[in-house]
């Protein structure tokens, strides 16, 4: 089974969270009986941001702050995938993603301490990460806010993916024609517009390529079990692709 988790940066129920259904959507229909797909709002959720305390290097990984963290955070290292869908906040991504990102990487040090004795390091996750980004209006963050997202991928060992040419070079980015109503997109899809099109294939082929590529590395991390497992790096993906191989 491929666990696909769709996290929805947004504190309401609109244009990111039907983007991200689309997408898992796609996701799906890869494999239907090998795919499972859950969908995270950060609607309703409280994420305090991290008070740099460093408390949880020496806690196992625990933050002290106790709030939806925890839950999410589960749910992150038990994913096969994530496909993030953000709106554009102030040209990058919104605080509370942030304040989730943050205490997850600097917690995960913690965690994995004892498989790396001496040394601040993290794991090769090896996690497939896809980002769909979409504000209100052109040109106005949503490449930045896909790049804080991939670089979010590689220093948390995962490998970040896009979706097909020519829509989505470094992810699925799409515009609300300067509204800021909940639903414009889905409105703008019932009306044929090019470029809730553009972005809806984008989102979809992300979707799919997720999919295929966690398929790829699960295969590989199997075939090639006896060799990585000699190196603690690989202690964490090849325990996550052996709990559910098929
Ligand atoms: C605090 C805040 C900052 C925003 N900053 C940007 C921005 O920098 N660029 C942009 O295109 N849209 C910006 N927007 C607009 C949202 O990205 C846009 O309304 C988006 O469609 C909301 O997505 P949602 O429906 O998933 O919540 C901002 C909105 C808010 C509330």
């Amino acid at each position: 089974m491929i666990n696909v988790l769709g996290i929805c940066g947004s504190p309401r129920k609109g244009n990111s969270h039907y983007l991200l259904e689309k997408s898992l959507g796609a996701a799906s229909q890869v494999a239907p009986d090998q795919v499972s797909t859950e969908l995270y709002p950060l609607k309703g959720k409280k994420f305090a941001p991290c008070i740099s305390c460093f408390k949880c290097g020496n806690q196992r990984g625990e933050c002290i702050i106790q709030d939806d963290f925890q839950g999410l955070r589960d749910k992150w290292l038990e994913a096969d995938a994530i496909i993030y869908s953000v709106p554009v906040y102030h040209m990058g991504i919104p605080a509370q993603l942030k304040a989730f990102l943050d205490r997850l990487g600097n917690s995960l040090f913690g965690r994995y301490a004892e498989l790396f004795p001496g040394e601040a390091k993290l794991p090769r996750s090896l996690k497939v990460i896809a980002s769909i980004a979409q504000g209100a209006h052109l040109f106005s963050g949503q490449e930045h806010t896909i790049t804080d997202l991939i670089n979010h991928a590689l220093i948390m060992g995962c490998v970040p993916v896009t979706g097909d040419m020519w829509e989505a070079y470094i992810g699925a980015g799409a515009w609300t024609y300067n509204e800021v109503d909940r639903h414009v997109l889905e409105k703008k899809e019932k009306d044929g517009s090019l470029c809730t099109r553009v972005a809806l294939h984008g989102a979809e082929s992300i979707g799919r390529r997720t999919v295929e590529l966690a398929m790829i590395l699960k295969a590989g991390g199997l075939a090639n079990s006896t060799r990585f497992q000699k190196d603690p790096v690989y202690t964490p993906f090849l325990e996550r692709i052996r709990e559910s191989p098929g």
